[in-house]
């Protein structure tokens, strides 16, 4: 069941726009507040929307994704915007020389909204982003804990009973694709949840990560209810039990979301 923000490119920009102004922002707040003359970067910025408060603040702002549509799509969004030299928009892979000489040291703000679960090698990629950040920066990661109940991204199959079954995302390999093939999802989609899988991050070893890269967890929320199931299903946002946030790995069950502030 495709939701309307897989097709409509618009809806996933407004969606971007409100969910950065009504919980990114107020949650960074606690340990950045939101200034003019601040540099922030977004990976994985798709059409861009999730930068407009900053830009509305008065920061400068560079999106970068991998998918040049998405790019172009941020770049007509917020033609008015980029044309003024509030944001920059750049398809580029953030470990190329270049990219690295010019924006090494360069920000005060990362933002990964909805997109560590895509990276490979995590352990890797957390040190590198760090080197894009002024003294005294901070990175913001918000993602889907793997064993969520949805957290293989299985909403986006376009066969219904598939896109609301949850937690078979977890099953082996081969039962996970032959599950997907039965049910006739499209090959594309099945190698996109297959990649998924090989990228799958919980709670604990992110922790870990950000232990091992030397950074400190400086504020963090784990929802129960994904401020983003607002849009997709209607539902209100809600903060997971402190209780169930307590548990090691029992809580990746039960949390659809976690938000992190790391410097
Ligand atoms: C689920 S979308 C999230 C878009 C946006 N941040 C939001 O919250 O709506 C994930 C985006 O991350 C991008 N992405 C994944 N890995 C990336 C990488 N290594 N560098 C840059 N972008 C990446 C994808 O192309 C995609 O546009």
């Amino acid at each position: 069941m495709a939701l309307k923000h897989h097709s409509d490119d618009k809806v996933r920009f407004d969606q971007q726009v409100d969910n950065s102004v009504s919980y990114l922002v107020p949650f960074l707040a606690h340990t950045k507040p939101l200034t003019a003359g601040l540099n922030v970067m977004e990976v994985g910025t798709g059409e861009g929307g999730v930068l407009v408060p900053f830009m509305d603040a008065g920061c400068f702002c560079l999106g970068v994704d991998l998918v040049p549509e998405r790019i172009e799509l941020a770049n007509q969004f917020l033609e008015k915007e980029v044309a003024a030299g509030k944001v920059k928009f750049v398809c580029q892979n953030i470990y190329e020389d270049a990219f690295y000489s010019q924006y090494n040291g360069f920000f005060d703000i990362i933002i990964l909204k909805d997109v560590i679960e895509h990276v490979p090698n995590q352990e890797e990629f957390i040190p590198y982003l760090m080197k894009f950040l002024k003294s005294g920066g901070q990175i913001f990661f918000g993602f889907p804990p793997w064993y969520m109940p949805f957290g293989g991204h299985q909403q986006v199959c376009r066969k219904k009973w598939l896109s609301v079954l949850p937690y078979y995302h977890i099953l082996p390999n081969f039962l996970y694709k032959g599950l997907l093939k039965l049910g006739g999802e499209h090959p594309i989609v099945i190698a996109d949840l297959m990649e998924i899988k090989t990228t799958a991050i919980t709670i604990e070893r992110f922790e870990r990560i950000i232990r091992k890269s030397g950074l400190k967890v400086l504020y963090k929320e784990h929802y129960l209810i994904n401020p983003i199931y607002k849009y997709k299903f209607g539902l209100n946002p809600r903060k997971q039990w402190k209780l169930v946030s307590a548990l090691p790995y029992v809580r990746n069950f039960l949390t659809t979301c976690v938000y992190y502030t790391v410097g």
